[in-house]
Order: C-alpha cells, then sequence, then structure tokens
C-alpha cells in the first residue's frame, strides 16, 4: 500500500488527544501459551507473547518473572495467526438493537477474529470520515478486535455518485476498502470510475456482485426448488455477469477488485479465467455457502434467506474445491445480524442475511479439514493471511514467528459443540446452524498479546 494513509502510530496518537482510549498496543503483562502446536503441526512448544509481539517460541520455556507473566495451557491444541473477516455487518450506527460494535466485536473474538471490517451499510451509511472514523475509534475503545470500518463506494449507496474516498481513506481509520455491499455499483461507468479513484488513492473495491435488473423481486435462487415452492427466483447470470463485466473494467482500469461472497460454479469459473489472464480480482466465499444449499428452503424458513441466496449442492461443492486450490482466496462471514420482527415472517418480506462471526471456524473444519480440502495452514491461508494481504494490513495475517505481532488464535479441533443461538453473544440470533453439532471450537483469542478470549469467554475488553 502507498502510504498516503496516516501510519497507525500517527492515527493512534490521534486518537488519544480527541480523548479516545489509548491504543492497546502493548500490554503490562506477558503471557507464555505452554504446549500447542503450531498450524496444527509439528512438535508441541511454548510461544511468549509480550509487548505485542511474540517474543520467544521454543520447547520448556523459562518463565522470567511469574508474577508477570500469565500463563495459558495450549493442552496440545493448535496455534494460528488471528483470524481477519473482510465483510461483517455490525449494525451500527444505527440499528443497534440488532448488533452493536460491542456485541460484534465480542462475537467477533470469540470465533478467533482479531480484526473485522465493518460494512458501510449502516444508517447513516458510512460515506464520511466522519461515520468511518466512529467506527474505528469505537472498535478501538472496546479493544476486543480491530473495526476496520468499509467507506461506501457511492453516497448513500446509491450507485450514483462516488462517495469522498480520499476523504476516508486520509481520517484516523485509514479506510482501505470501499464497497457498497447490500446493492451493486452496477452503472459500469461508476463502476469504471470508482475502480481508477481507487487504484490512484491504493485502495480496494469490493464489490456485491448483483445486476439488480435480474433480480428484482427475487427472494431465492432460480432453480427447480424456488419454482416448486413458488419463490421469485435469483438467477446466477445475475452474479456473474457483474464478475465478468468488473474483472473487464479492473483490467482496463489497472486497478484490483474484489468479489464479495462468490457464491456460483460460473462465479469459479470466471475468476479461473481472469486470474488466468493476469487481472488483479480476488474473492470471498461464505461458511454457509460452503455447507448449505437451497434444499434448506422447504420449510420457508427466512433464517435461510440470505444475499446472494443459497445455491445449489453442486455450486457449493464447486465453491469449496475452488477454496481448496486457492481460486477463490479466502473466506469471509458476511456476518449479518436481524431482528426477530424481520426474520421470522413471510419469507418475501424477511431481510436477507445470517449470522457468522462465532461459527465461521467450525463450518470451515467441516467442510474443509475434515473432507481433506484444506489442512490447518491452509485454514490459516484462508482465514487470516490472504484477507489480511488482499485489505493490506499489515499488522495481521502475518507468520508465528519471533518479532512478529501478537495476533494468534488457539483452538481446540477435537472439541464438538452444539450451536445454540441463545448462546451466542450477537444481539440478533438469526443462525441457520441452530443445533448443527459442528467440530471446533476457539479456547483462546489474543490481540496484541492481550487475552481477549479465554476458555471460550471474552475477557475484559479493554476500558
Ligand atoms: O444477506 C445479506 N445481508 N447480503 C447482503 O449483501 C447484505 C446483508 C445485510 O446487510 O443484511
Ligand atoms: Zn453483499
Amino acid at each position: 500500500m502507498p502510504s498516503r494513509r496516516p501510519d497507525r502510530a500517527a492515527r493512534n496518537a490521534e486518537g488519544s488527544t480527541l480523548g479516545f482510549g489509548r491504543w492497546k498496543g502493548s500490554t503490562v503483562n506477558d503471557v507464555l501459551i505452554r504446549n500447542v502446536r503450531l498450524y496444527g503441526a509439528g512438535e508441541p512448544v511454548d510461544v511468549l507473547l509480550g509487548e505485542g509481539e511474540i517474543r520467544d517460541i521454543g520447547t520448556g520455556l523459562d518463565v522470567p518473572d511469574p508474577d508477570a507473566v500469565e500463563i495459558v495451557d495450549g493442552a496440545g491444541q493448535i496455534l494460528l495467526p488471528g483470524f481477519v473477516d473482510l465483510h461483517t455487518h455490525l449494525r451500527e450506527p444505527g440499528r443497534e438493537d440488532t448488533e452493536t460494535i460491542e456485541t460484534g466485536s465480542a462475537a467477533a473474538a470469540l470465533g478467533g477474529y482479531t480484526a473485522v471490517f465493518a460494512m458501510a451499510n449502516t444508517t447513516p451509511v458510512a460515506d464520511s470520515v466522519v461515520v468511518t472514523d466512529h467506527v474505528w475509534r469505537r472498535g478501538q475503545e472496546i479493544g476486543l478486535v480491530d473495526v476496520h470500518p468499509v467507506g461506501a463506494v457511492t453516497v448513500g449507496l446509491e450507485g450514483k455518485q462516488l462517495a469522498e474516498m480520499g476523504t476516508m481513506a486520509a481520517g484516523v481509520a485509514g479506510v482501505r476498502m470501499f464497497s457498497d455491499d447490500g446493492h451493486c455499483v452496477h452503472d459500469p461507468l461508476i463502476m469504471r470510475r470508482a475502480l481508477e479513484y481507487a487504484n490512484s488513492l491504493g485502495v480496494l473495491i469490493a464489490q456485491h456482485a448483483e445486476e439488480p435488473r435480474l433480480t428484482k423481486d427475487a427472494v431465492a435462487h432460480e432453480g427447480p426448488n424456488a419454482a416448486r415452492l413458488g419463490l421469485a427466483g435469483w438467477p446466477r447470470a445475475a452474479e456473474e455477469s457483474i464478475v465478468a463485466r468488473d474483472a473487464l473494467l479492473a483490467r482496463d482500469a489497472g486497478a484490483r477488485v474484489h468479489i464479495c461472497h462468490a457464491s456460483t460454479a460460473g462465479t469459479v469459473e470466471l475468476l479461473k479465467f481472469a486470474k488466468g489472464q493476469g487481472i488483479s480480482i480476488t474473492a470471498e466465499v461464505t461458511p454457509h455457502h460452503l455447507l448449505l444449499d437451497d434444499s434448506r428452503l422447504e420449510t420457508y424458513d427466512a433464517v435461510n434467506k440470505v444475499n446472494p441466496p443459497l445455491r445449489e449442492a453442486s455450486d457449493a461443492d464447486a465453491l469449496r474445491r475452488a477454496l481448496a486450490d486457492g481460486v477463490i482466496d479466502c473466506v469471509a462471514t458476511d456476518h449479518a445480524p436481524h431482528a426477530e420482527q424481520d426474520k421470522c415472517c413471510e419469507f418475501a418480506a424477511a431481510r436477507p442475511g445470517m449470522l457468522g462471526l462465532e461459527t465461521a471456524l467450525s463450518v470451515i473444519a467441516r467442510t474443509m479439514v475434515e473432507p481433506g480440502l484444506l489442512d490447518w495452514r491452509g485454514v490459516a491461508r484462508v482465514m487470516s493471511e490472504n484477507p489480511a494481504r488482499i485489505a493490506g494490513l499489515d499488522d495481521q495475517g502475518r507468520p508465528l514467528a519471533v518479532g512478529e505481532p501478537a495476533n494468534v488464535v488457539l483452538i481446540d479441533p477435537d472439541a464438538t459443540w452444539t450451536v445454540r443461538a441463545s448462546e451466542l453473544a450477537s444481539i440478533s440470533k438469526n443462525t441457520p446452524f441452530e443445533a448443527m453439532d459442528l467440530p471446533a471450537r476457539v479456547t483462546a483469542t489474543f490481540l496484541r498479546g492481550k487475552i481477549t478470549v479465554r476458555d471460550g469467554k471474552t475477557v475484559g475488553g479493554a476500558i
């Protein structure tokens, strides 16, 4: 990334003069995590965290001052770099009845995340530096996870006039990703200009690929199931036509483009083609599109309504393979909390979206690790390293090595648990995984060496 953004220290120093909590970039106490397997491989080692960094890695590490060191028994579990979610809806400002930056941060930390990107479709929309800086500062004040605001591409998400991306990028939050998610930047001329503008700023445009003329009134994947159930169909071509178009626009602008929540086998083929042409295109897939398909619609339960919709089993299969072989770069949750009244209603009237932060790791373990499509090293790649790289974060998704930032997550791969919405940290309860038995659980999360989750519970919040 070019250094037009103020650097992190400067941004946080500015935060403190404005009366927000000091950046929690260092810890008083060191933490010694005993007996962990890095990336789930090799012999167990001890890992010492201090001053926000990984200080030492070795077997039988000495404790220099037992009073100043907190010891965590890793019990032979797996240590990975903390997860990075490029696509989260935290609903603050505007819909604090459904999620807040505080409850969403807790859900993220419990899910093993150390950084999340909060989408711009709030009320007011995050199309100005006032809103994006508020979101960043509030996240730092809470201190459980770095909450990076995503700025809107167009004013009010209306697709007509470009938002002031440069001002948002230059603010305290140093916005580095822009998206109208929830809406597609469908006007090709606006998208072309957005890509050119973003390129000159060194920031990324993330596209919600949906040609709106093809999805008017659509509520479910267009296919035999929707036809039988009498639900208006959302055709694959609505996504794929925008993916193809934007790949070409990115090529011509010499810019990068990121595709949100890829959902079809055709999108996978288009990504393969575009990458083969040397176009700078990246893509994410959600846990729900990897595990679920449109056979879930049978009950008309709107907990299964999401945008893009759950597709067919053959699409989910293609998405899993694409994530395994790198055609799709990363996992992103599209965590989308909704109030009960917006979900427990007629299917057509319900809002689209599903919770995802606390269940993501377990769904990836079920869909990718159990069938042998990814090992734990691969999980680190798609949940931490690649998303950090795509967003241009230099302090996340780093190797587990001495001197690197102490953003790490401890995972029990042998745990199984039953998902209960009532036990999740989110205010909203719209998980499609209710009552499912899933593998693998986050036992501890560390943000800059500070414990944010221990024994499956959040610790503190830093104020
Ligand atoms: O299902 C979705 N929900 N897809 C989106 O693009 C937006 C999101 C939301 O904000 O609820
Ligand atoms: Zn979207």
